[in-house]
């Protein structure tokens, strides 16, 4: 969601804040700003629109050694200059970022206007910094204690004052914040991704701690004043992964990478000699892990979808009953949760506030959950009873690419494990490692076909609605289709199962409605050829995505795009592939921002 950040040091802190903003980008881009203390006095630029808008309102060599910056994704109140954080208390000398949302914000902001606080925005964040310019009384670190006491909702925030030269003061309830320690200088932000160029070390902070901090020193405490001891984490990115390198999107870059993000997530976690996966990080012995009974996957976004497709595998090859919800739906719906039951939270960020939450209900229930996380030190990731890294390195572009064949691998070495555990035997495991080692090479040849995949997309981009149709592991893949070509592209598309577009989408088709079908080379596949004549049969344009070699499938299509044969269980893998490349291009086509599509955030800490 937002990005914040704050630097105290002995640098321009204006340039720091910057260059931290428009690494911390991705959050959110709809508005930006900064505030910057020197000699007693805050300086506040704040702007619609990108960081580089920003960049060009911030006069060059402003004065300033420590401050703190916002970049916005907004939720409450319209998209303009004035909502843009830092806000300001009426004294001109507090100023205050926030991340998350303040619920009962309405209620303070009457009190506050009630006492004679004149308010300038619109937004749920500005109560903040009246509410620590009524507890002030000399103690900033006590007024953002008293203030934070009386907010509803989730929050990072980060409070300056003008009188308080090099000191900041930082809290957290449900949105993330880590401190960064340099030498001689500190940095506190929602995510490593702003500091990583100065420092890898990091201290993540909990609920309900409060830090103050200055260049040289950090001390934290809880609500009731208890110092709590930090430990200090190395962060184990390279900035160069952070970089876009020679792609012009870090979207096309993080395709590409599937190739060498795969095995990343397979390293080490295999045990050729058993045939079987060794995922110590479940914190689980053998015994545990054969007494569960069911498995629940929960997730958000892309990551729902690879959810979805291994609790197909999850049953068919481990014989292990196994569900993928919504973390959002699971939360408020009072789920039971029962011994036997194996929870697992799927999230690349580690922060996705739904996913979270319903972790939190799920333990307050006595359950189990394992987290499948892409960021080292997450929140999920440090809340989660055990789990494993799927270490894709830094996921940049908002729609998320190698995050989902990575959680894929890591939930299928599970897969692996438990089947193995249960009635796999010893050849069987084989094979299904020689499959899943296969994929990358495999992917590298998709990648081949890249100019017939833009082709496609010059051909198709200008449709107003697209149907993704898929049946088995596939039909989750083909929601994932439709979804990127949704976020990066903005093209309605609907992803269905192949079997239910009689019972109604066919009704959508005609002439101008491209159906995306996706051809499985396993016991489906004359199913699905069906489908696709029933399209054809009404005029509907329609594109396969199927086997090399499949000749039926080109015969009824009017357009293809192939994948290499594999084993029908890691079709999901190399079929995800000319669909995101496919979003890509369209996007490109359309001139979308695709890195940065409109309204979309890649961490979404709020519900
Ligand atoms: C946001 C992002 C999506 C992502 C989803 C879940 O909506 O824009 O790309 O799939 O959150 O994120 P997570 O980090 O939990 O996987």
């Amino acid at each position: 969601m937002c990005g914040i950040i704050g630097y105290c040091g002995p640098r321009a802190a204006s340039d720091v804040l910057l260059d931290g903003l428009k690494r911390l980008e991705y959050r959110g881009y709809d508005s930006a700003g900064i505030s910057v203390g020197h000699n007693s006095s805050l300086k506040v630029f704040k702007k619609e629109g990108k960081i580089r808008v920003l960049r060009d309102a911030v006069p060059e060599g402003v004065d300033g050694q420590w401050g703190i910056g916002h970049t916005r994704w907004a939720t409450h109140g319209g998209v303009n200059d004035i909502n843009a954080h830092p806000h300001l208390d009426c004294t001109g000398k507090i100023a205050i970022c926030h991340n998350g949302i303040i619920e009962n914000y309405i209620a303070l902001k009457e009190k506050l206007i009630d006492e004679g606080h004149a308010f300038k925005s619109d937004t749920d964040s500005e109560v903040i910094a009246h509410l620590v310019e009524t507890f002030y009384e000399g103690d900033l670190e006590a007024a953002v204690k008293s203030t934070v006491s009386l907010l509803k909702g989730t929050y990072g925030i980060l409070v300056m004052h003008s009188d308080h030269q090099d000191l900041i003061i930082g809290a957290r309830n449900g949105s993330p914040m880590v401190l960064g320690l340099g030498d001689g200088e500190m940095f506190i932000a929602s995510d490593v991704s702003a500091m990583i160029a100065h420092t890898k070390q990091v201290v993540y902070f909990e609920d309900g701690e409060v830090v103050r901090l200055d260049r040289h020193a950090y001390s934290v405490t809880d609500m009731r004043n208890r110092p709590v001891d930090k430990k200090v984490d190395s962060i184990s990115w390279e900035l160069e992964e952070m970089e876009k390198g020679d792609y012009p999107f870090y979207m096309l870059k993080e395709i590409h990478e599937q190739v060498v993000s795969i095995p990343r997530a397979m390293s080490g976690r295999i045990d050729e000699d058993q045939a079987t996966a060794v995922l110590g990080g479940l914190n689980m012995s053998e015994m545990e892990l054969l007494g569960v009974k069911r498995v629940m996957i929960i997730a958000a976004g892309t990551s729902y979808y690879a959810g979805r497709v291994v609790a197909y595998l999850l049953e068919s090859l481990a014989r292990i009953p196994a569900v993928t919800e919504l973390a959002s739906e699971v939360r408020y719906r009072n789920p039971i949760v029962e011994e036997g039951t194996l929870y697992f939270a799927l999230s690349q960020s580690g922060e996705t506030l739904d996913t979270l939450m319903a972790i939190r209900e799920l333990q307050r229930k006595g359950g189990r959950v394992l987290g499948i996380c892409n960021v080292v030190g997450s929140t999920i990731a440090r809340e989660s009873n055990g789990g494993v890294y799927i270490h894709s390195g830094p996921e940049i572009a908002v729609a998320s690419t190698k995050a989902f064949t990575s959680q894929m691998t890591a939930l299928y070495l599970f897969v692996l494990k438990m089947a193995r555990m249960r009635h796999m035997a010893w050849p069987e495991g084989k094979k299904f490692i020689e499959g899943l080692q296969s994929v990358p090479e495999k992917i590298s040849r998709i990648f081949e076909q890249e100019d017939h995949i833009k082709t496609l997309a010059k051909k198709y981009h200008e449709a107003e609605s697209f149907l993704f149709l898929g049946r088995g592991l596939n039909y989750p893949v083909a929601l994932e289709g439709a979804l990127k070509l949704k976020e990066v592209a903005y093209i309605h598309a609907e992803g269905y199962s192949a079997a239910e577009i009689k019972h109604g989408p066919i009704a959508l088709i005609n002439e101008e409605t491209p159906s995306l079908f996706i051809v499985p080379d396993d016991h489906l596949r004359d199913k699905v050829l069906s489908n696709m004549k029933e399209i054809k049969a009404r005029k509907g344009p329609v594109i396969a995505l199927c086997v090399e070699g499949d000749k039926d499938a080109t015969d009824i299509a009017d357009d293809v795009m192939y994948v290499p044969k594999s084993e029908e269980i890691f079709h999901p893998f190399l079929s995800v592939v000319p669909l995101q490349l496919f979003a890509y291009h369209c996007a490109l086509e359309l001139g979308r921002d695709v890195d940065q599509p409109r309204n979309l955030a890649k961490s979404v800490t709020v519900e």
